[in-house]
This record gives C-alpha cells, structure tokens and sequence, in this order.
C-alpha cells in the first residue's frame, strides 16, 4: 500500500481528484467506485472545478456508489442519491443511464437489488478505480466491524456509532437503522482503491487498518490484502 500524507485537508482533496482526472484521461469509459460522506467533499468540489475550467468530459464515465441508507427514498433530502446529485452529478456531464447506486428505497426487495447491483457491476466490467473513507470504527463503504472479507452486496445493520454519527449529521433521533452497501469482497475486486482519511478522529482507525493485523474486526484492513490501494491521508488522520 503507498501511503500520502498530504499537508491538510484541501491538498488531501487536490491529490485525490487529480488521480481521478488521470484516470478519466487515459480512459473514457472509466468505472468509477464512489463515496459519499464528509471526506469526499473537497474531492468532488475540485472535480466540479476542474471539469469547468480544463474541458474534463465524463460523458462516457460509468459510476458505482458504494452504499445507501435503507428506508429512504430516492429524493429524500439526505438520502446518498441526493447527496451525489447536490455535489457532483448535478454539475458535470456524467450519463444518467451511466449512474448506479444501490435503491434503498422503502418496500424495496433488498436482495433482489443487492443481486442486481453485482451483475450491473459485472456487467460494467468491474470497477476500474475506487474510491473510499473509513469509519473511526474502521469500518469501509457500510461494512461494520465483523463483516467478512468474501462479503457481498447486500443489507446490513449499522453500528451503533455509525447511527449515532448519523443522528448527529441529520440532526434529528429517527435515522436509519440499516442500508444496503458493496460487500468487502465487491470492494477488493476493484482494480485500484484510493483510501480516504482526514482529521483526528480517523487517527486510530487509520493506524489499526494500515499496520495493524489483518482482521474482521477491523474491516479496512482488508485493504492490506489488495495489491493496488493508495491510502491519502492528512496530516491529522495520520498520527
Ligand atoms: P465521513 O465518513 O467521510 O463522513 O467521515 C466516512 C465513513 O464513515 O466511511
């Protein structure tokens, strides 16, 4: 794994969008894993930016989101489908036929949308590069410490810290309990990983999930295992 430690929070961005738009420019067509979150914020802006200043087409781009609350729907205001529409498809070129995330709308067949999600993605070619943070539980995507490594796309209970940062985030008690999100094994299957971390809070899961064992109870260290990750991280996140 190489390891970048970037002087704050906006170089950490700039880094990781520059590798983004290197890989956009040697391949059209790239299929492109990606997070929501508070990290990937400045990513996306500097993407945003680019593609109106430097001619950046992502018309033929395919993307992949890595999970979705389970009980919201689409248009809810913080669902993960509108988190990508107010941050970054709502201002570059992207192909809506091009666009996947996982429908965690309610009523919705969970398996039958988990199983869909894997075949899209096989469909697509596998994910060329992708994108994702971690958890100060360390956990990726919404894979929670104990996940297998083999796992799949699928529905999964969050962790009652991840709940409670979800409370904190939508500012209200009643958030969702659950979602549906790429399995580990749907995460290494990807042919690069760029691994975000920024600020102190990541500190500890960042050191458990770079040099500590390799162990369920750690998800992100799976990200060990996988012989193309590029781990970006603050100063803060890395001490
Ligand atoms: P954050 O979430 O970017 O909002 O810190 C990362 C994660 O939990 O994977």
């Amino acid at each position: 794994m190489r390891v970048l430690v970037t002087a704050d929070y906006r170089t950490l961005s700039q880094t990781a969008a520059e590798l983004v738009i290197k890989a956009v420019r040697a391949k059209a067509d790239l299929t492109l894993g990606l997070p929501t979150g508070s990290t990937p914020l400045g990513m996306y802006e500097e993407l945003v930016t680019t593609y109106r200043h430097q001619h950046l087409d992502f018309s033929q781009l395919r993307t992949f989101n890595l999970d979705e609350y389970l009980g919201l729907s689409q248009d809810h205001p913080k669902s993960y489908h509108t988190y990508m529409r107010l941050h970054f498809f709502e201002y570059v070129n992207v192909s809506t036929a091009n666009i996947h995330i996982p429908d965690g709308s309610p009523g919705i067949d969970v398996d039958a949308e988990s199983a869909r999600y894997e075949t899209a993605i096989q469909q697509a070619g596998g994910i060329d590069l992708l994108i994702v943070g971690i958890g100060a539980n360390g956990h990726i995507a919404f894979n929670e410490p104990g996940s297998a490594f083999e796992s799949r796309t699928r529905a999964v209970d969050l962790a009652p810290e991840t709940i409670a940062n979800a409370r904190q985030h939508f500012r209200t008690e009643a958030v969702p309990l659950r979602a549906i999100t790429m399995g580990i094994g749907t995460i290494l299957e990807a042919r690069r990983i760029l691994l975000l971390a920024a600020g102190a809070s990541k500190a500890g899961a960042v050191e458990r999930a770079l040099r500590g064992p390799v162990s369920q109870s750690v998800p992100a260290s799976a990200l060990q295992l996988h012989p193309h990750v590029i781990a970006i991280l603050d100063e803060a996140a890395s001490r």
